[in-house]
């Protein structure tokens, strides 16, 4: 941290709660390659009432733009990849939002997709180390995503060498996915924060279990979006996610803050 710029710092400390050093970060950033997700067709109905929990929002400039609030506190976590649907090959991806308009549009941090192994690995590698040139520019820091392939495993040797190689060249934190065994490791050998992805939606206390079981092993937070935007109930299922991420609370008693389901 000490060696960031005050700017860059400063972003990194809005996105990351200074007391504990982790975030709750709200993903919303799906239909950028697969259009209207369900639980996101209408972002202003589902999502902006919870803008007030999450850390931050990961989210798309057109959906900033057109639908969050100038006057949310909630900083912005902006995609900056994009290019394929879910139709073509997603690793083949470009940059998608120039750093001028991060700025512009208040971005605390822009997110790049990382594709280690995939067919158009270097390509994106390219985009990350792009991304982090111009960010060092503006003071802006660099959310680098390791998306694994369909034919990829996600296990502790694959995510070590791809949330390494992120960090090796230049980004200020990374994201990925959660892994039962050795994710200490994980957490271990990259040198900035790791994030933990949520992934497909799971019964709430899985959900909570999987972050506990990150945040334990050395994540700096998660950055869920399915996991609390398709439950039941999102406004209390992201204040018990931030209950486990920022005061280490039980998954069990975490759980306990959501309604019980009715009796059948
Ligand atoms: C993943 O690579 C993208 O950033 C997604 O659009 C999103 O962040 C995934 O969130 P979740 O898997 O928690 O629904």
């Amino acid at each position: 941290m000490a060696a960031l710029d005050w700017g860059m710092q400063s972003r990194l400390a809005q996105v990351f709660r200074p007391e504990t050093g982790r975030t709750v970060m709200l993903a919303i950033d799906h239909g950028y390659f697969q259009g209207p997700t369900t639980g996101l067709e209408r972002v202003d109905l589902s999502i902006v009432p919870l803008l007030p929990y999450a850390d931050a929002l990961m989210t798309t400039r057109g959906m900033v733009r057109s639908t969050i609030p100038p006057t949310s506190r909630t900083p912005i976590v902006l995609r900056a990849s994009g290019g394929p649907s879910i139709l073509k090959e997603l690793s083949d991806e470009r940059l998608a939002v120039s750093m001028e308009d991060a700025a512009r549009l208040n971005a605390a941090m822009v997110a790049v997709q990382v594709f280690i192994g995939g067919e158009h690995e270097t390509q994106s590698v390219r985009n990350m180390t792009r991304l982090v040139d111009a960010g060092q520019r503006y003071g802006i820091p660099v959310l680098a995503v390791t998306a694994v392939g369909r034919d990829l495993t996600r296990d502790a040797r694959y995510l070590r060498l791809a949330t390494r190689i992120c960090a090796e060249l230049g980004a200020h934190a990374v994201k990925t996915y959660y892994c039962a065994e050795d994710f200490d490791t994980v957490t271990a050998a990259c040198p900035v924060p790791v994030v933990m992805a949520g992934g497909k939606k799971l019964p709430e206390l899985e959900a909570l279990t999987m972050a506990y079981r990150a945040v334990e092993a050395g994540a700096a937070g998660v950055d869920m979006g399915r996991n609390i935007f398709q439950s039941e109930h999102p406004a209390e299922m992201i204040r018990a996610v931030a209950a486990v991420v920022h005061e280490s609370m039980k998954p069990g008693e975490a759980y306990d803050l959501l309604p019980r389901p009715a009796a059948p």
